[in-house]
């Protein structure tokens, strides 16, 4: 169940923290994997995991989501190399918390353009092959913050919520396709994004009492979420939000 044997998988933001756990998640489930990054950022760690879990093959490519003209080789080069994509986890991201008062029109568009701008290109870019094979599976990395509020967030809790809705257009858009659309919505995991917060001795078991659960996400939880949203099985599952946060929106 849930296999993705065959597969091609292309990740964002996946030289550390979600972006990884994704790729081994997919490894491990039998996809050949293509991880992407920022160009000079280091995927070595990441094309590791994937091969000892598993994957047939791990194609590393650096890829900045903002820049459009790298999107669209880096399409023709899994494309090429592969012959077909599978599987889109589009995953990079990023935060700077501040105070609304504080955040400046640059901070605004920089959330805008990583956190949902290159997602919804890259999605465009895949659309046409993933539409001849007659099948694909797009996912973004939400968060709880495009589903309720955080404090000192607004341009990343913007994205996040826009992510969901865009999910929801592009699911409708294609669902005759064969392209399913879906979102998983992580709580907090101790990654880079978050651990300076989630270390802070106040903030941090602040956040965690917001978990009925009672801990934190792992990141290979958000991966298996992934995994499950990619698999055939999940066929029927289209425009989606999966929150995976131990709780924290139920109350
Ligand atoms: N960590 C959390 O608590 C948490 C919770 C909910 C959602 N998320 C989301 O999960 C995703 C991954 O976050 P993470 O916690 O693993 O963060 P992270 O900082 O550990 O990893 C983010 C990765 O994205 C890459 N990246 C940044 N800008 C990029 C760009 N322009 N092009 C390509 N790659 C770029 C970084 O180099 C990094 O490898 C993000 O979308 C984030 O918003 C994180």
């Amino acid at each position: 169940m849930f296999e993705l044997t065959g597969k091609v998988a292309i990740v964002t933001g996946a030289a550390t923290g979600l972006g990884q756990a994704i790729c081994v998640a997919f490894a491990t489930q039998g996809a050949s994997v293509v991880p992407t990054d920022l160009p000079g950022v280091s995927m070595d760690a990441t094309v590791e995991k994937c091969k000892a879990a598993g994957a047939p093959e791990v194609f590393p490519q650096a890829m900045n989501v903002t820049d459009h003209a790298a999107i669209q080789a880096t399409v023709a080069a899994v494309k090429d190399h592969f012959g077909h994509i599978d599987i889109l986890a589009s995953n990079a991201g990023m935060n700077k918390p501040m105070p609304a008062e504080d955040v400046t029109p640059e901070s605004w568009d920089a959330h805008f353009a990583v956190n949902i701008k290159g997602g919804f290109f890259l999605a465009q870019a895949v659309a046409p092959i993933m539409k001849a094979q007659g099948k694909g599976r797009i996912i973004f990395t939400g968060s709880q913050a495009g589903v309720v509020a955080r404090d000192n967030q607004q341009p990343y809790c913007a994205t996040k919520g826009g992510i969901i809705s865009m999910a929801r257009a592009l699911a409708y858009d294609w669902a005759p396709t064969g392209i399913t659309v879906n979102v998983v919505a992580p709580t907090f995991a101790m990654t880079d994004l978050a651990r300076k917060r989630l270390e802070d001795p106040v903030y941090g078991p602040k956040m965690l009492a917001m978990i009925p659960v009672g801990r934190f996400v792992e990141p290979s939880e958000v991966g298996s979420a992934f995994a499950f949203l990619a698999s055939e099985e999940a066929a029927m599952i289209t425009g989606q939000t999966l929150l995976v946060d131990g709780g924290w929106t139920i109350w």
